[in-house]
């Protein structure tokens, strides 16, 4: 805000943070995002790259935190990757406003844009989505895995947080949290990139994602059709992979 709200053409953010770790926001931010953007006139966007098509357990991530933003993006999730399709969703003025302009159209060309083949496997995918309860699967199975997390986080020393709502969690890795030991920088950079902790999650079968950026984590964020045996699989072979993390770090030293 130090260069001005007039210089602040729109404020863009994801209900729930990948960047560092499935940041959940606390109750009431997207409330103040959207009443600090209407009292400087600035568009509100949601990113639902990520969150959106169900990895919340909703159509989009923002109908669960009450945001009310002006745009939507989606990709990844709305043909569940079967095939390439970004997007986004804006509301009714905002396109009027464009429509009313003396273009009236929007000016931004894209080769493969709207391309039938990836619009039609969206409609088929969400339709699959609809018809099998695939968000109600993951509302009612998202309290296991999330208090399945927890759980190892108690078991294991070297769990320095979890966080995450939906199926869309992360695991944030410390040396020793009873004594309160970071990762060093040696350690940091051995475990990752394609280090100790890919070689462990490989050696598991399992399909968490380490993630070294501003801190080391896993990332866990399983397919929406997962039920609760692939949850309890999943949680089974996570304690693998910290146990034999735990067991490199007491030899790291
Ligand atoms: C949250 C988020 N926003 C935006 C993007 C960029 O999306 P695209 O590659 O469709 O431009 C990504 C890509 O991973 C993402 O995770």
């Amino acid at each position: 805000m130090a260069a001005g709200p007039d210089t602040v053409a729109m404020v863009i953010a994801e209900p729930v943070q990948n960047g560092r770790g499935a940041l959940v926001p606390p109750e009431g931010y997207w409330r103040e995002l959207r009443r600090i953007c209407d009292a400087y006139g600035v568009l509100l966007c949601a990113d639902e790259v990520i969150n959106s098509f169900g990895r919340l357990g909703h159509w989009f991530g923002s109908e669960r935190f009450g945001a009310e933003p002006d745009m939507i993006t989606f990709a990844k999730g709305v043909t569940s990757a079967y095939q390439p399709l970004g997007g986004l969703v804006v509301r009714g003025p905002l396109v009027d406003r464009l429509w009313d302009s003396p273009l009236a159209m929007y000016v931004h060309g894209s080769t493969f844009g709207g391309h039938p083949v990836a619009t039609a496997v969206a409609v088929a995918n969400m339709t699959a989505m609809r018809d099998e309860d695939v968000f109600g699967r993951v509302l009612a199975n998202e309290n296991l895995l999330g208090d399945g997390l927890r759980a190892l986080m108690e078991s294991h020393a070297c769990v320095k947080d979890v966080r995450g709502t939906g199926y869309f969690h992360s695991v944030e890795l410390m040396r020793d949290r009873a004594r309160g030991v970071d990762l060093n920088d040696s350690e940091v950079a051995e475990l990752l990139p394609g280090g100790v902790l890919d070689r462990l999650v490989r050696a598991a079968r399992v399909l968490v994602r380490p993630d070294g950026r501003g801190a080391v984590m896993l990332a866990v964020s399983p397919p929406l059709v997962a039920d609760e045996s692939v949850i309890d699989d999943l949680l089974g072979r996570l304690d693998q992979v910290l146990d034999r993390l735990g067991g490199w770090l007491k030899t790291s030293t």
